[in-house]
């Protein structure tokens, strides 16, 4: 495991009475993004926050803002997460239609693109926008919850997005996305991750840089 990783611990586990402290911890333990989990109770069966909190916590670190949008219509979101101050607009390829057009967007309003895929969508139907995006985000769950248990075979298409980072000479950044604890960190850093998102596990103190 001597590959290095940004660690961007998942505010979803955070105490969401005290984000900006809960920041603070984030940067102490090595975290170099902020993961911030955007649910709508529609693309996934739960609720988080939108761009008013993002806004508010802009100003209280230096942290990456990786906006990791789980909702239908991200197209909608572009503008106010890019004025709250996301660095990141990563959105779920299952909830896009006009993609490219959505990419387009996300990077006008100054935001590097993110496309996720949830466990049951194959990496193949990521090819024809592979060389566009700044960032893809292999979740290693299904998308709506804290704390759920790794998927393994999911890591296998981390493999296959750095054998096409290689041969296409892409730029993009593999993101891992789910379960990640102190035992399946190794698995997803073997597989090619470049960015470890860990939300109950890094809470827990179980992971540190
Ligand atoms: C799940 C979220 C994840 C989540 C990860 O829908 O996208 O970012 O916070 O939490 P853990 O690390 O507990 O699986
Ligand atoms: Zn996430």
């Amino acid at each position: 495991m001597n590959k290095s990783f940004v660690l961007a611990p998942s505010l979803l586990s955070a105490d969401f009475s005290r984000l900006a402290e809960e920041l603070d911890y984030i940067e102490k333990n090595g975290g170099k993004w902020a993961h911030i989990d955007v649910m709508d109770g529609s693309f996934v069966p739960n609720l988080t926050l939108g761009a008013p909190i993002i806004r508010c916590l802009r100003d209280k670190t230096d942290l990456t803002f990786d906006a990791h949008l789980m909702v239908d219509n991200p197209q909608n979101f572009v503008d106010d997460f890019a004025k709250a101050g996301c660095n990141y607009f990563t959105f779920h390829l299952e909830a896009a239609v006009h993609v490219h057009r959505l990419i387009a967007q996300i990077k006008e309003a100054g935001m590097k693109a993110g496309v996720a895929i949830v466990p049951s969508t194959p990496v193949s139907f990521l090819t024809e926008i592979l060389p566009f995006v700044d960032l893809v985000l292999v979740m290693t769950v299904n998308p709506g919850f804290g704390g759920q248990k790794m998927i393994p075979s999911c890591l296998k298409k981390i493999d296959t997005l750095c054998s096409y980072r290689e041969q296409y000479g892409y730029s993009y950044l593999i993101s891992v996305d789910g379960g990640i604890n102190a035992e399946t960190l190794p698995l997803a850093l073997d597989a090619g991750a470049d960015v470890i998102v860990s939300g109950s596990a890094f809470f827990a103190g179980e992971i540190k840089v």
